[in-house]
């Protein structure tokens, strides 16, 4: 062995829930490999929530009398006290947050009461818990900054009904749309980002409590029992399985990952929307920032910070999914290595989606020039096409003859209402003036009335839908 100290690991010291086996101490080099204090610390309150349930448990199975439970109760609940108020603080010798928590719970309770609270359980079955309640609860808390973001992008669409955009296809000119109808395409994936957090609770509100190590308890303790005094829908139906696997975790960090991944896909947008080339919106000057050198920038911060924070939700995730990938049955202490990717996407969240929804709420669309480019580009030949298939003409020739007229305005520097009724009919006989008719942006986004497409009444449709999920603020 190295000449490096040895650190403090027997059975009887503070901070430490094994050792008895063990003669020689662990070295301080192996503690500090081991250690998941600095991280796992923030799970101190479901920690506590989970001892509460357990003491219950073991009191029904017997271990414990009435007055002993009644005690610990009252113990836990002054540790939770001492814990919020930082008057209990873990140390850098608590191994991770059962120990610390163990040892706050001893100092409070006394070795005789507090070392008995212990049984029947395992630091397995013990975290396989607690991620689980601490990650319903952080998703209740993204849920509603999510739905603030959807509230926003509502508002902002309802505020803009009727104007028109340049709607795009490979970054190109494609067709008119409607602003509101833009917006609302990011509040849908939103929305289903809600619904898989709604559909992930199902198996995410299931308590490991009771599987012990890997194989259960030999003490009777009653799984149902901590299920439903954690607020549980019940216990997991396998307890190798429920100490072993992280998938609920994993499925946690891709929901939070998407929706950092929708974020940037919008963040990428205003970024370019808020150059002067493209002059879309203009951003508060609360949501952007300035440059250290240059007097004249106003920079898209908040949007580079999603676009920037999504590419990292990614790196948490496929490193979370790579400890998982190869782990045999059952526990093995790799799955310490899956908290702190969700820890930070958690943060992440947290922290970037308030400044996004601001950002969104704020800034201002040039519409007159939304507007005026939403017909560039040709973007009403496809009307131009479609029409010419109402007069009979078949959508292959349509095409064609529609890609002439585009060509021939292309070379004249004419748009393609501008073309004379002579030179168009040079091209098609079947191109009559009467195109003229559905050579207007208001024409072309009102004839496309079909479900979930952009003519008013249909945006007007899913904001009814959008408002029926997520209700307006009040202001
Ligand atoms: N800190 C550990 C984790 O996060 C707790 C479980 C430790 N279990 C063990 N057998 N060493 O996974």
């Amino acid at each position: 062995m190295s000449n490096e100290a040895v650190g403090s690991n027997k059975a009887s010291e503070a901070g430490s829930l094994w050792g008895g086996r063990f003669e020689g101490s662990t070295a301080e080099s192996v503690a500090r490999l081991s250690r998941s204090i600095q991280f796992d610390w923030r799970l101190a309150k479901y920690d506590i929530d989970g001892t509460l349930a357990h003491i219950k448990a073991l009191q029904s199975a017997g271990y414990l009398n009435l007055a002993e439970l009644k005690k610990l109760e009252k113990d836990l609940v002054e540790l939770a006290k001492r814990v919020e108020l930082g008057s209990f603080q873990a140390k850098p010798s608590d191994e991770d947050v059962h120990s610390a928590l163990e040892r706050g719970l001893i100092e409070i309770s006394g070795g005789e009461l507090g070392g008995k609270v212990r049984a029947g359980r395992s630091r397995n079955d013990q975290i396989a818990t607690l991620i689980r309640t601490y990650l319903l609860d952080q998703s209740d808390v993204i849920q509603a900054l999510v739905e603030e973001l959807v509230d926003v992008l509502a508002v902002r669409a309802e505020e803009h009904l009727g104007v028109a955009m340049p709607g795009r296809t490979h970054f190109q000119h494609a067709q008119p749309v409607l602003l509101s109808h833009h917006l609302l395409a990011h509040a849908w994936p939103l929305l289903r980002d809600l619904e898989r957090f709604a559909d992930w609770r199902k198996r995410a509100s299931l308590s490991p409590y009771g599987a012990g190590a890997l194989a259960g308890n030999t003490l009777g303790i009653d799984p149902n029992l901590v299920a439903q005094e954690l607020g549980l829908a019940g216990p997991t139906q396998n307890s190798i399985d429920a100490t072993s696997s992280r998938d609920v975790v994993a499925e946690f960090g891709f929901i939070a990952t998407m929706i950092g991944i929708n974020l940037s896909r919008f963040a990428e947008e205003i970024i370019i929307w808020a150059t002067a080339e493209f002059g879309y919106v203009r951003l508060a000057d609360a949501f952007s920032t300035g440059s250290s050198i240059m007097p004249q920038k106003k920079n898209p911060d908040v949007a580079e910070l999603a676009r920037g924070k999504a590419g990292r939700m990614i790196g948490d995730l496929t490193g979370l999914l790579s400890t998982l990938k190869g782990l045999p049955l059952a526990y093995n202490r790799d799955l310490q290595e899956d908290k702190e990717p969700v820890f930070d996407m958690v943060d992440t969240l947290t922290v970037l989606l308030p400044a996004f929804s601001g950002m969104v709420a704020t800034m201002k669309f040039n519409v007159e020039r939304l507007e005026a480019l939403a017909p560039a580009g040709f973007s009403l030949a496809t009307d131009v096409a479609e029409w010419l298939v109402k007069k009979k003409v078949v959508f292959r020739d349509a095409h064609e003859i529609t890609g002439n007229l585009v060509s021939y305005c292309e070379k004249h520097g004419l748009e393609l209402h501008e073309v004379p009724d002579a030179e168009m009919a040079k091209i098609s006989e079947a191109l009559t003036p009467d195109v003229r008719e559905v050579l207007s942006v208001a024409g072309s986004i009102k004839a496309r009335s079909g479900a979930g497409a952009t003519a008013l009444p249909r945006v007007l449709d899913q904001l009814t839908a959008i408002r029926r999920l997520v209700p307006k603020r009040d202001a």
